[in-house]
């Protein structure tokens, strides 16, 4: 399941590497009882909440909810694929990746391509003057177009299949990067006539382009579409960029054009998702780089909805550390124009002004209600209660239900969970409602030696039709042949696995935490009796449905 590595290659390898060592020689790790401990190296934070557990070879911080095995932890902290990861572990291990098996898709041409196709649009952009002619009239300077390689697709549906697609290859590898559409026998170059703005990874690798048209029409942007080399919703337009510039302050805008505008007035570090609204995974990026996030928002009825959408996907994520701000900019405006207009010690000044994310938090739910009248100081508990509880615990999080306390006068201890908080390291949300399916998928995977208890638990519950029972199954059955199968090597298998994500999610201890350790096997157990008790209901009433079936034809 693991690439195109053999899987037990990646077992024989994870079990001679030691996740603590690995992390020791990066990491400073002080040892906390079974674990150890340091400040977590993906997210800002002053007091250590990052733990690696050398039984399950294991890593997991507290504060931002990131976790993984030895291969995870590698590809985090030193943004390497999967490959690579292994490699490097390999290599430390003493051990051959072997090559006999298939390798892995080598994606080293398609980067390869990508540079050369945006050298190529590059190079048009200086040949057409239409295309200059443009930027010039959105005032964009000449230090921008260099500095982020701004291009020019010529409005030829043959460009780039002739200049790059000699053999048929090539021709393969254009469409695997999204440059070119096949279409039945014709393949024509995707990008025409366009202005490019190229996307590019954190080591300033070209992944994908945004390509606007030179005037009014229809698409305004195209992008690349999903690739190989490029996932929307794991890149930001400038992030490169701003990297380069030293950027701590990082400001969320919509478009490639802000980003670039901002910039050229002397406010760096503006990134822009992909004209999709931002997902987790960016904001988490953007948190482990940025000492203060900025979301900057139009004044207008997409832009409010925009920023209702983008505090969801910050709940889980809001430790106040760093601190996330909103920005709405007037109507009509985006910050494109409105650098333009007003300069950078205006928009600097709205910056500033940005409203917290518990100001915003507040406001936003309080829209509509009225907090003189119990009706609206109710609604406003039901409303923010939930959304609270998804902020992790900890100190911001506490100042989250003060701040609700204030606003409706009702005591905290009947506001907060009746189920006792904990003091200590801040915790992300439980990743999902505990279902006894996720309970058992979150226990096998967190302590595989559990599969062979579980085999003893009775099997009435493999027939029910039930969303993961099928995934619990395979789970199992491949735990339970593995005496020594620790936490991490069990995740990394179903790393290309389609429910990876959701394994991922059930990997994080915090899920369990409500059970001590000596309480496993009992959980356990109490879970498979339900399963099994919800698998003999069907059988009955599925039996009865029957007899009512035969007494009425
Ligand atoms: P906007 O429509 O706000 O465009 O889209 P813009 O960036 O201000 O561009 P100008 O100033 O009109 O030239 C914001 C972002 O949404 C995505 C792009 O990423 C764009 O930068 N978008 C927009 C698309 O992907 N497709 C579209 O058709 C429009
Ligand atoms: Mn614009």
């Amino acid at each position: 399941m693991a690439g195109r590595i053999p899987a037990a290659f990646i077992d024989d390898l994870l079990a001679r590497t030691d996740i603590v060592e690995l992390i020791r020689r990066r990491l400073p790790l002080r040892r906390v009882g079974k674990n150890y401990q340091t400040r977590c190296p993906f997210h800002e934070e002053k007091t250590p909440s990052f733990i690696v557990n050398p039984e399950k070879q294991f890593f997991h911080c507290f504060g931002c909810g990131a976790h993984g095995s030895a291969i995870g932890f590698l590809m985090d902290y030193e943004q390497r694929d999967f490959r690579e990861a292994v490699e490097e572990l390999a290599q430390i291990a003493g051990l051959e990746v072997p090559s006999t098996q298939p390798r892995g898709p080598d994606h080293r041409p398609l980067y390869e391509l990508m540079a050369r196709a945006a050298r190529l649009f590059q190079e048009q952009l200086r040949q057409h003057s239409r295309a200059q002619a443009y930027l010039r009239e959105r005032g964009v300077a000449e230090s921008q177009i260099e500095f982020f390689g701004l291009g020019y697709a010529p409005p030829r549906w043959d460009f780039l299949l002739q200049r790059l697609g000699s053999d048929d290859q090539h021709r393969r590898r254009l469409i695997a990067c999204g440059l070119v559409v096949e279409q039945g026998e014709r393949c024509y170059d995707r990008f025409r006539n366009r202005l490019l703005f190229p996307i590019r990874d954190r080591r300033g690798r070209c992944l994908g382009f945004g390509g606007r048209l030179l005037g009014e029409g229809q698409p305004k942007y195209l992008n690349s579409p999903e690739t190989p080399l490029f996932h929307k919703r794991r890149m930001l337009y400038g992030w490169y960029e701003a990297q380069r510039k030293g950027a701590k302050r990082l400001i969320l805008v919509e478009g490639y054009l802000d980003v670039i505008a901002l910039d050229q007035f002397g406010i760096s570090g503006a990134v822009a998702s992909l004209g999709t609204a931002l997902s987790s995974q960016q904001l988490q990026a953007l948190r482990t780089q940025a000492q203060e996030i900025i979301f900057c928002f139009d004044g207008d009825q997409a832009g409010r909805s925009a920023a209702k959408k983008a505090l969801e996907t910050a709940l889980p994520q809001a430790t106040g550390d760093p601190p996330l701000s909103f920005l709405f900019l007037p109507e009509g405006e985006d910050p494109d124009s409105l650098v333009r207009k007003e300069g950078k010690a205006a928009f600097e000044k709205r910056l500033e002004q940005a409203l917290p994310l518990s100001d915003y938090f507040f406001q936003s739910l309080e829209e509509g209600l009225d907090l003189r009248i119990l009706e609206g100081r109710a609604q406003l508990v039901q409303r923010a209660k939930p959304r609270i509880e998804q902020v992790p615990a900890g100190i911001f999080q506490d100042l989250l239900w003060e701040r609700l306390r204030e606003r409706t006068g009702i005591a905290l201890d009947r506001l907060r969970d009746s189920r006792p908080q904990k003091s200590g390291p801040p915790s992300p949300p439980r990743p999902k409602r505990a279902t006894p399916v996720r309970l058992l998928v979150a226990l096998i995977l967190q302590n595989p030696e559990l599969a062979r208890v579980a085999q003893s638990l009775g099997s009435d519950w493999r027939d029910l039709k039930q969303p993961g029972i099928d995934l619990l199954q395979e789970l199992l059955d491949f735990a339970a042949d593995r005496p020594n199968l620790t936490a991490g090597a069990l995740l990394e298998h179903y790393r290309n696995h389609p429910h990876y994500p959701y394994l991922v999610r059930l990997a994080d201890p915090q899920f369990l935490e409500h059970i001590p350790e000596s309480g496993l096997a009992a959980e356990l157990q109490e879970q498979f009796a339900r399963l099994n008790q919800a698998a003999q209901t069907e059988k009955t009433r599925e039996a009865l449905r029957q007899s009512i079936a035969l007494r009425n034809p």
